[in-house]
């Protein structure tokens, strides 16, 4: 392998967890280098379902160890909520590692979360609420609070109380919250702290050391190509770098140690939260991908909306991550459907974008340019060789390895682990 980056090619969503699992088998460490607990993944855990948000998907092996890294925002009740209840379940969370130097999502950063979106009323984002957003631009203000500091309590108390009288004014003169109390934060986090502890290390040097001994690495992605901060549909983004270049800042590797880029890629398009969307289908077509693909957002319970697949999007994915194959997710969904088509490029004041647009307002006001494709009536969660999907679910898949001009390499037609076929060639 040696290091393996798996990224969403879309809106996030696109079923990286179902990815990660399969490759987790093969991997000796599975990182999370960015965001926080925005994201979510649902696993099946001791035959329960069970929602990780923070821990990487590849606890549920022994062999794995999972890695929280350094681009990471980290909520420390979030973490230990979801540790506890897999330990719950019997699943041994010992062999976690958390960077020192991933930062912490404090409760003023939730709050402003809450308050700013409320704020910009119409023009919210429809973030996820979790402080993601305020966690990543203290970060960038250099005034955030990292996990290591919760090893120096001193250190920790004298940086809370320089940032909580900032926040305490914008909370309460600004928006007309309670102020915050620092003894209450720093008595909870500190004793988050003291549990993580045995869990925080240089991952880093950590991972540097097991490439080094020949050992396989895969740095998981959450959310999207679209999100990314600044390659994604800014504003309407988050506030991290989910593309393979955040992943080598976000777990602190050369791009030297990367032989292997994948595109997770879902057979049509979903997005949660607010922004433009060109092949957004607000009829019953997108209300039936949205039934049967069961698109309700792991982390806030929100329908995600749906569209059609949007090959300008996926060639956007391929150059901004240098994608080697494509991981295509939920084929299934798609059986049964009286039409179907692909949005090949965009069209906006009588001229063709076959790329993404190098303009926002381009973007937003794009109408998108559809191929139609033969529908196939056949349910496919029963396939268990790319060879004996219907000769219309091959030609999809087929077309969308064309228009990207990349492999698909694998193609899941359901959740569980042996509905993921291996695509030849
Ligand atoms: P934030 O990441 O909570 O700041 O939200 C910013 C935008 O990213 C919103 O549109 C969210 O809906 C979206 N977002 C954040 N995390 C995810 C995810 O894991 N899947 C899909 N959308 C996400």
């Amino acid at each position: 392998m040696p290091v393996t980056i798996l990224v969403g090619t879309q809106w996030g969503d696109e079923g990286k967890g179902k990815a990660t699992d399969l490759l987790a088998a093969r991997s000796d460490f599975v990182v999370r280098y960015q965001g926080g607990n925005n994201a979510g993944h649902t696993v099946v855990a001791a035959g329960e379902l069970l929602k990780l948000h923070l821990i990487p998907s590849g606890i549920l092996y022994r062999h794995v160890t999972p890695v929280i890294a350094d681009g990471v925002v980290l909520d420390p009740g979030v973490l230990l909520q979801e540790m506890d209840a897999l330990e719950g379940r019997g699943i041994d969370t010992s062999r976690l590692k958390i960077s020192g130097n991933a930062h912490l999502v404090m409760p003023y950063h939730l709050e402003i979360d809450k308050v700013t979106e409320r704020y910009l009323g119409k023009h919210r984002l429809g973030t996820t609420k979790r402080g993601i957003g305020p966690a990543y631009a203290d970060k960038v203000a250099r005034i955030g609070l990292r996990v290591q500091d919760l090893l120096d309590p001193s250190i920790f108390r004298q940086k809370l109380d320089v940032v909580l009288k900032e926040k305490n004014l914008l909370l309460a003169r600004l928006y007309n919250r309670l102020p915050m109390d620092a003894d209450k934060i720093a008595e909870t986090y500190l004793t988050h702290g003291k549990r993580l502890e045995p869990f925080i290390t240089d991952t880093g040097a950590l991972l540097y050391q097991a490439l080094r001994e020949g050992r396989n690495v895969l740095l998981e992605g959450a959310q999207g190509t679209l999100l990314d901060i600044d390659h994604g549909t800014y504003p309407f983004v988050t506030s991290s770098s989910p593309v393979a270049g955040g992943a080598l800042t976000g777990a602190g590797l050369g791009p030297r140690e990367v032989d292997r880029v994948i595109g997770v890629t879902k057979a049509y398009v979903t997005r949660v939260g607010s922004g433009p969307f060109p092949t957004e289908d607000t009829g019953p077509a997108g209300r039936r991908m949205g039934e049967r693909g069961v698109e309700v957002g792991t982390t806030t319970g929100r329908p995600r909306r749906c569209g059609w697949f949007d090959s300008v999007l996926l060639r956007y994915a391929v150059r901004v991550n240098g994608l080697t194959e494509l991981f295509l997710t939920k084929l299934d969904v798609l059986s049964g459907m009286s039409e179907m088509r692909i949005c090949v490029a965009y069209e906006y004041e009588g001229n063709c974008y076959d790329d993404f647009p190098p303009h926002q307002t381009i973007f937003h006001k794009a109408q998108p340019v559809y191929e139609d494709v033969e529908p196939w009536p056949e349910e496919l969660d029963g396939v268990e060789r790319f060879e004996d999907l219907p000769a219309a679910a091959r030609k999809y898949v087929d077309r969308i390895a064309e228009l990207a001009a990349v492999p698909v390499r694998h193609l899941s037609v359901g959740p569980d682990r042996r509905q993921t076929l291996a695509v030849p060639g």
